[in-house]
């Protein structure tokens, strides 16, 4: 936040607002929310942060990234260009405007510590900060939820990233010291706290993503299908038993279903083990999980099985899977506290050994989620 304040006051004044927004990870519920399912994800420590304030009219909209650079933003309704470092930035800025949240000319300083292409959502979090921020300028007022539908259009409308709501939503309402089960058809969100005594673990494999937002669509299709051929609007109203009446070359969306039909049931059951404190249960189920994501979706990959096979084994390890869209980036750890310290850098030793790559490895307690803070004070940018 200092950096972000810092950089504005030197080249554009003194923020009239500073809004932050958390990157987040899923502890269960994966590759559920676009099937109008249950995730339990919380936000992490890291933020994007967006110190900004008016412009005088007849002045250009201008954002300053510490990482990325300058960009000039226009509510023109000409083709993004999905390789331009501010393709989330043109995007919120339009969508905004075409809503009618429409603060004149303004200016803003980014900066994140959200590790980038990590699969921890840094870019849902750039979407809500801004967002925060730009309604706040505007004298608008959204709930969390229609803040995170928002930034989903911007990816699904303008940017062409066939998200589901899930780390928008988190970083707009997440709660301090809780996960939050999301009910992505209702949007209905449930704080749960983490079991005493245990703590997450994010560990980045240090490997990242290439070429896959194909297979997130390929997935987002089989599912679409699946749901088609047992007669369901979507996959959270689909039974284990209805998988029985699908045709037998539909062999592989019948695995894709059954990952998404128990995934659900799994990610009901661990809010219930974390609503009676019941940290073993929660690591099964996570243990579980992941096993379904390798064997049943096949969205893992070789060093997230890897790491997710060496936790498991590391002393004080409640449970541990792949987490966020998959085949690289992160996994998540349920881990003993009084053992965490120990976990965090035997599990890097050992994955160096075994793969000679670095792994990072952070313990986590569950931030909250989107805010803004001017001269009024601090308050939850969604309401
Ligand atoms: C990505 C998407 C989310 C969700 C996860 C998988 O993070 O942005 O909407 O689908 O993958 O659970």
């Amino acid at each position: 936040m200092d950096r972000a304040v810092l950089r504005h006051r030197q080249r554009w004044g003194t923020p009239e607002v500073v809004g932050r927004a958390p990157g987040r990870v899923n502890l269960i519920g994966e590759h559920t929310d676009y099937n109008d399912g249950f995730v339990l994800p919380l936000a992490l420590p890291f933020d994007t942060v967006v110190a900004a304030r008016r412009a005088p009219e007849g002045s250009s909209t201008e954002v300053f990234s510490e990482d990325f650079g300058h960009a000039v933003l226009a509510p023109s309704t000409a083709e993004i260009d999905p390789t331009d470092w501010a393709v989330f930035l043109h995007g919120v800025h339009r969508l905004l405007h075409a809503e009618g949240f429409r603060p004149g000319p303004w200016r803003a300083t980014i900066a994140t510590d959200i590790p980038a292409g990590a699969g921890l959502s840094s870019s849902a979090a750039l979407e809500v900060a801004v967002v925060s921020t730009v309604l706040h300028l505007a004298g608008g007022e959204l709930s969390a939820a229609e803040v995170a539908r928002l930034c989903q259009r911007v990816d699904n409308e303008l940017v062409g990233i066939p998200s589901g709501i899930m780390d928008q939503l988190i970083s707009a309402a997440a709660l301090a010291g809780h996960a939050c089960l999301i009910d992505c058809r209702s949007l209905h969100v449930e704080p749960y706290p983490l079991p005493e005594g245990s703590v997450v673990a994010v560990i980045d494999t240090g490997t990242r993503r290439q070429l896959v937002d194909s297979e997130y669509a390929d997935r987002r299709a089989a599912c679409a299908r699946a749901a088609a051929a047992m007669g369901v609007g979507s996959l959270r109203d689909a039974e284990l038993a209805d998988l029985e009446r699908m045709p037998c070359e539909l062999a592989t969306e019948r695995r894709r279903a059954h990952h998404v039909i128990t995934e659900n049931r799994r990610t009901a059951d661990a809010a219930q083990a974390m609503a009676v404190g019941d940290a073993a249960a929660l690591g099964s189920l996570m243990i579980a999980s992941h096993d379904s994501l390798r064997d049943d979706y096949e969205v893992s990959g070789p060093a997230l099985d890897q790491m997710v096979e060496i936790a498991r084994g590391s002393a004080g390890c409640l449970g541990a899977r792949m987490t966020g869209g998959g085949f690289a980036g992160c996994a998540v750890a349920l881990v003993q506290t009084e053992a965490a310290t120990e976990f965090q850098a035997r599990v890097a030793q050992r994955y160096r050994d075994e793969s000679g790559l670095d792994a990072e490895i952070w313990l986590c307690d569950p931030a909250a989620g989107a805010s803004t803070t001017s001269g009024a004070g601090v308050v939850n940018a969604a309401r």
